[in-house]
């Protein structure tokens, strides 16, 4: 079936090389081009960037949750499920869905077989926010945990503020490892392809890493090696549990997310890279953009995440502001293997099919983006109207 897909891409869309006549919108534009990594074979590289989306009530996966997601799925496309809760004080945002229960994995299995069926990969996100949280979405309302006390102000996300966390004790951490390697394990068992390590915007493995927020003095504290310890002790945790090629981790050195700020994000990004590295056939590195740039009024990706692609051995996917044209950019620079998009992907259901045909975009609805309807601003943006081409 994938290969149908492939050959269809191919024999509508003459190649980048065709003359400049012929190129047109048909053309073959680098985003829909086949990929193949490991196991997986992907008949285009528009990947679906995890996405919180707080309809997962009393945080367990709803049936509403296969309509969205198979929404977005194609044969051969490459989904990353919404950040995912590793035990029950991982949670930050009202109604997330979890990993750690078992009521939580059922409930996931219809919506993952929802994907497959479309022919789609889909991997899970799985998270621990630490501090980004409040004692009323805590168990017993007790303070959330982090790497520090220091408490930040504000969930920007949200607008609420945030609570006083807890500094971990250094012998309850490798229990919250354990947590992700459990997630990871039941990841799998609820059909998922993989799990996508959170490891990005200044929740708790971040809060570990960058200097700006751990002030520990233990051996997870310190030096680039302390603060990187808790990041690889999960990361060599699920790849002993899942293996390697089941692994991926999104990183975001150059974020300052939830006052997760760092002195110097080049050498943090290199030092997990390397780590990473050691895992021979470790999926892929998924790395979000430094906030844009303003350049002659007009906001700019800076594309600063060469280095870091260069470095890693496995597949890289960017994201952060991309779109048609930029994703094309980047894919046939080399600068990138795939590319993930959020918010044009959240409205647009029909992304890849959107980018093939050039058509125009629908715009998407802020106010929506984190409320609870099972409908509204989730599974409403209209498809294209013509149905001649199918997903
Ligand atoms: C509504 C919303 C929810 C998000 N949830 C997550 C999440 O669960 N995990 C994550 O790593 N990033 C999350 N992000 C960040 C996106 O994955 C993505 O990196 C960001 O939107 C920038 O890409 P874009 O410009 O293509 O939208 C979220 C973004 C939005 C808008």
């Amino acid at each position: 079936m994938q290969e149908t897909q492939q050959s269809k891409s191919k024999q509508c869309f003459p190649s980048r090389q065709a003359s400049s006549k012929m190129v047109h919108r048909q053309e073959a534009i680098p985003l829909m081009t086949p990929y193949k990594f490991s196991q997986f074979e992907l008949s285009h590289r528009v990947v679906l960037a995890p996405l919180t989306r707080c309809r997962s009530y009393g945080n367990v996966p709803q049936p509403h949750g296969a309509v969205y997601y198979s929404q977005r799925a194609t044969r051969g496309g490459l989904l990353i499920a919404e950040a995912t809760g590793v035990s029950a004080t991982a949670q930050g945002y009202p109604e997330t869905p979890g990993i750690w229960t078992r009521e939580q994995v059922e409930a996931w299995k219809p919506i993952v077989d929802a994907v497959h069926r479309k022919g789609a990969l889909f991997f899970c996100q799985i998270w621990h926010v630490g501090r980004v949280s409040t004692k009323e979405l805590q168990p017993e309302r007790q303070a959330p945990i982090s790497s520090t006390d220091k408490e930040i102000s504000l969930n920007p996300v949200l607008g609420i503020a945030c609570s006083k966390p807890r500094r971990l004790l250094t012998e309850e951490i490798p229990g919250i490892v354990d947590d992700f390697r459990s997630a990871a394990r039941n990841a799998i068992e609820a059909g998922f392809d993989g799990v996508e390590i959170n490891g990005a915007h200044g929740y708790l493995l971040e809060q570990f890493m960058k200097d700006g927020a751990n002030d520990r003095t233990d051996e997870y504290g310190g030096s680039l090696e302390n603060r990187c310890r808790f990041a690889v002790e999960v990361i060599n945790a699920i790849v002993h549990e899942v293996g390697a090629n089941r692994v991926g981790i999104r990183l975001s050195p150059f974020m300052d997310l939830m006052d997760c700020t760092d002195s110097d994000p080049m050498a943090l990004g290199s030092y997990m890279i390397q780590e990473l590295n050691k895992h021979e056939g470790l999926l892929y590195c998924h790395m979000v953009e430094p906030r844009m740039a303003i350049v002659d009024g007009h906001s700019h990706i800076t594309h600063r995440l060469l280095p870091f692609r260069k470095a890693f051995t496995g597949t890289f996917i960017a994201a952060g502001g991309y779109d048609r044209e930029e994703g094309n950019n980047v894919v046939a620079e080399g600068y990138t293997d795939l590319v993930a998009y959020g918010r044009l992907f959240l409205a647009n259901p029909d992304l890849p099919k959107r980018f093939l045909l050039d058509a125009s975009l629908n715009k998407y609805e802020r106010s929506t983006f984190y409320t609870q309807d099972p409908v509204l601003g989730y599974t409403d943006y209209p498809f294209l109207e013509d149905k001649s081409n199918d997903n």
